[in-house]
């Protein structure tokens, strides 16, 4: 079911929204009129966030928020029906990645990035469900990634995580259309590669500068897919046409995509630059405000992307006709 009501008059609670795709849809939320609760842990980024909302026309509330605390994630949303009557729409969008082999990744970050990307989900949609159904319905979006359904080297826990997301994800929509709370719509987005500070935000086990393997989108696609979701809820929306592609391709030829991605992942991810071991924001705030992260069009390995996707297409193709040919 679609929001109750309209984007002006909706109340909508994002999680990391200090930051990347939370601040681009705070923005386009903000030009609808809607009121935008902005939660992340880093007050001072959220708040400069909160104010660039307000030129652009929406109403907005600041709650500094680790979603990894559960009860402080359930204040957020009991401060946020305190204060505007009450909850429309809840964006579960923080995460945080750590790059690195997976026997390189120190134990303590796997667990936390599982804490933020996978439990601070759940942490989020908790909170929101009694309010959203006190409201007559609502939409919950959870910002996954094409990682929830492909893989990607040297970002085990954030694969596992995202797969997990998406996962609980459809286990709570059959539970809530089971038990008569249909009214509450939950989706998941599987955004391609965006530009945005995250690639700098994660800490780093590998030695090497880390970049985002192209093609790059900017962070309004997927603001205007979340958009979108919260009008016309779905189960799922890629954001980016290479996540559709690539997704289509795991779901056809696995095997073969498996090997493609391993090898794209491996030569795409990384610059030339070597860098120092870092933790990264896994576990302290470090946002800025800022929405891209300067990758604008990343267009270097055009050679190694177009040798991947044809080789994967050819792959897909024959597979599709193995199929059809059965
Ligand atoms: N960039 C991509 O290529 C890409 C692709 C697919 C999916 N995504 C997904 O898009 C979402 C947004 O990522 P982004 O690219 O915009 O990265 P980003 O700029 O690093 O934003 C991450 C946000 O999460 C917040 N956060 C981190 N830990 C938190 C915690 N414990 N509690 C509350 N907030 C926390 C950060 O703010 P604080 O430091 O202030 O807490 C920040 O606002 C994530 O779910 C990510 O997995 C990104």
């Amino acid at each position: 079911m679609p929001l109750a009501r309209n984007l002006a008059d909706a109340t909508i609670v994002i999680t990391g929204a200090s930051s990347g795709i939370g601040a681009a849809t705070a923005y386009a939320l903000a030009r609808h009129g809607s009121t935008v609760v902005l939660a992340a842990r880093t007050e001072p980024a959220l708040r400069e966030v909160a104010g660039h909302c307000r030129e652009l026309g929406g109403r907005t509330l600041v709650v500094p928020t680790d979603v990894t605390d559960a009860d402080a994630t359930r204040r957020l949303a009991g401060t946020a029906v305190a204060e505007f009557g009450r909850l429309d729409a809840w964006i579960n969008n923080a995460a945080v990645g750590t790059i690195g082999l997976f026997d390189e990744i120190p134990v303590a970050e796997f667990r936390r990035v599982l804490e933020v990307n996978l439990l601070g989900t759940a942490n989020g949609i908790r909170a929101a469900l009694p309010h959203l159904s006190a409201a007559g319905g609502g939409v919950v979006v959870n910002n996954a990634s094409v990682l929830a359904e492909v893989a990607m080297p040297y970002q085990s826990p954030y694969n596992a995580a995202k797969h997990a997301v998406r996962g609980l994800s459809d286990t709570v929509r059959q539970e809530l259309r089971a038990t008569g709370r249909g009214s509450v719509s939950i989706c998941t987005v599987l955004p391609a590669t965006i530009d945005t500070p995250f690639f700098r935000h994660a800490a780093n086990h590998s030695g090497r500068q880390v970049l985002p393997p192209p093609p790059v989108y900017p962070p309004e696609v997927v603001a205007e897919t979340i958009v979108r979701l919260l009008r016309r809820p779905r189960r799922e929306a890629y954001a980016g046409g290479a996540a559709r592609l690539i997704g289509m391709q795991w779901r056809l030829a696995p095997a073969l995509a498996e090997r493609v991605l391993g090898w794209y992942g491996r030569y795409t991810q990384f610059g030339p630059a070597p860098t120092a071991d870092t933790t990264g924001n896994v576990f302290r705030p470090d946002a800025t405000a800022t929405t891209d992260g300067g990758w604008h069009g990343r267009r270097r390995h055009l050679v190694r992307i177009s040798a991947a996707f044809g080789l994967a297409a050819a792959g897909t193709a024959a597979a599709l006709a193995r199929r059809l040919a059965r």
